[in-house]
C-alpha cells in the first residue's frame, strides 16, 4: 500500500470514528526487572514503513508469544545494531525508578 493510499484509509477510517479491533498502543511500556523499557510503537511503525512483520508473526500484529530478555534483545538491540541507530547500551533502553 502507498503512503497516500495509507493517508485515505486513516482519514477514513478517523471521519467514520470506526477503529480497527486491535489498534495498537502508542507507547508500550515494558515492565520487567532490570527496569522498564518504554517503546515507542507508532515511533517505530512509522520509521519501518508501516512493515509490522520486522516485529511480528502476522500484519494484524498483536501481543508476541513468549516476549521474553531472550527474544526482546534479539529483536530490539539486533536492529539497532544491525541499523546502526537507535540505542544498543542497556541504560538507554532500561530506566530505573
Ligand atoms: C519494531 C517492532 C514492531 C513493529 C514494527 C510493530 N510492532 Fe506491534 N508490537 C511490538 C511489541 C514489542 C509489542 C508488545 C508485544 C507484547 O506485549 O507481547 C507490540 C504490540 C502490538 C499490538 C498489541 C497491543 C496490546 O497490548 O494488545 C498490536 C495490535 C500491534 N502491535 C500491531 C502492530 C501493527 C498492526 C503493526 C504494523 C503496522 C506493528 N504492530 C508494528 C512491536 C512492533
Ligand atoms: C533496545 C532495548 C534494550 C537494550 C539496549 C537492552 N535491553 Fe534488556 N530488555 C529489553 C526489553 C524490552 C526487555 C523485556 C523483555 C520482557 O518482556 O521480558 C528486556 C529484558 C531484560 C532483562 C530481563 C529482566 C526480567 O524481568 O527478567 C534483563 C536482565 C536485561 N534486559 C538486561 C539488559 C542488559 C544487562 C543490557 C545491556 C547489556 C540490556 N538489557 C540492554 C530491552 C533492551
Ligand atoms: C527493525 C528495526 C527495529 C526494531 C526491531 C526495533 N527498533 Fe527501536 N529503533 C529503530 C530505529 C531505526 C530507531 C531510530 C533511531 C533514530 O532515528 O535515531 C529506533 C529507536 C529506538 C529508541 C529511541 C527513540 C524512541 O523511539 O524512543 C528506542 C527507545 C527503541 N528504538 C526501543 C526499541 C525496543 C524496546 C524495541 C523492541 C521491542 C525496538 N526498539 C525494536 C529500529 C528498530
Amino acid at each position: 500500500m502507498n503512503k497516500i493510499f495509507a493517508g485515505i484509509v486513516a482519514a477514513l477510517v478517523l471521519s467514520t470514528g470506526v477503529a480497527f479491533a486491535a489498534d495498537p498502543p502508542a507507547t508500550i511500556v515494558i515492565d520487567n526487572k532490570n527496569g522498564k523499557v518504554t517503546f515507542h510503537h507508532k515511533e517505530h511503525q512509522d520509521r519501518l514503513k508501516g512493515d509490522c512483520l520486522k516485529c511480528h508473526a502476522t500484519k494484524e500484529g498483536g501481543k508476541i508469544e513468549g516476549f521474553n530478555k531472550e527474544k526482546a534483545h534479539g529483536l530490539c538491540k539486533k536492529c539497532h545494531e544491525t541499523e546502526k541507530k537507535g540505542p544498543t547500551k542497556c541504560t538507554e533502553c532500561h530506566k530505573k525508578g
